[in-house]
């Protein structure tokens, strides 16, 4: 999966994956070495974030492509992120439902992509058309040694800043009168909370295991490996879905909340 640079040959293989697995056909796991970076296709062109172009004010239809292209290339990564950390860390030896779980993401996530590309296709784009920025691997990369720091960071810092933000993206295409982009939208909302859900699920487990206190590690290690500040508002209500308590993210926010 890893290594597949196609995104639809990806995407197929890894929702082929995810059903085989939920089936128990893929019961063994593997020891096998994820490469340091997943393949990709040669388009979109991939630029550090500060070199990506400002979003000119196009058309509607070109905010909307931009708006989709750039959800599209998160989801591609997300699918990867998934199976990165299926492979890094199952030598930590985690329970099987570890691997229910993270398998389950990354088919989300594939079907995630599909549906943003289907869209793309609709209005006339395509997946690639656009430059995409590289900060999601960024995150990957400087916290492959740890998987607290991968959870704390991928999971619980990117994904639940996704719950944060959809719900505007979602009232704004429902305002365009963009009711297909916008129903693509609300289950991606939904699935992500159970990735949110996920990763405070299995860093509470590896807290357990090392015996550290979770709220103080997730602080430790959110200001070490993630470059930012936590931006609010935050969506307390999907994130208390996921389980993930204000004590977690609150103290780390670059101010403090005014209220709404
Ligand atoms: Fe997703
Ligand atoms: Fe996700």
């Amino acid at each position: 999966m890893l290594s597949t640079a196609d995104p639809a040959a990806k995407v197929a293989l890894s929702r082929a994956a995810a059903a085989g697995w939920r089936a128990g056909d893929l019961a063994e796991i593997g020891d096998a070495v994820p490469p340091d970076r997943p393949a990709r296709p040669e388009r979109p062109p991939l630029l550090p974030p500060r070199e990506m172009p400002k979003r000119r004010a196009g058309g509607e239809r070109e905010k909307r492509v931009a708006l989709l292209h750039a959800l599209a290339h998160i989801e591609l990564n997300a699918i990867d992120l998934a199976w990165d950390l299926v492979a890094r860390f199952a030598s930590e030896a985690p329970p099987l439902t570890f691997f229910d779980d993270w398998v389950n993401v990354a088919g989300e996530e594939a079907l995630h992509h599909s549906l943003l590309a289907a869209r793309l296709a609709e209005l006339g784009a395509g997946y690639g058309d656009l430059p995409a920025h590289d900060g999601l691997w960024e995150a990957a990369a400087a916290t492959a040694h740890d998987l607290l720091a991968r959870l704390a960071v991928v999971p619980l810092v990117l994904e639940a800043r996704g719950l944060d933000v959809t719900p505007d993206m979602i009232r704004r295409l429902d305002l365009g009168g963009d009711d297909e982009s916008a129903a693509i939208l609300r289950v991606i909302y939904r699935d992500e909370i159970g990735h949110v859900a996920a990763g405070r699920r299995w860093f509470e487990w590896a807290c357990a295991r090392q015996g550290r206190p979770p709220i103080e590690t997730y602080h430790h290690l959110v200001r070490r490996h993630f470059r930012g500040v936590l931006k609010p508002p935050f969506n307390r209500e999907a994130r208390a879905e996921a389980g993930f308590a204000a004590a977690f993210y609150e103290p780390l926010a670059d101010r403090p909340e005014t209220p709404a």
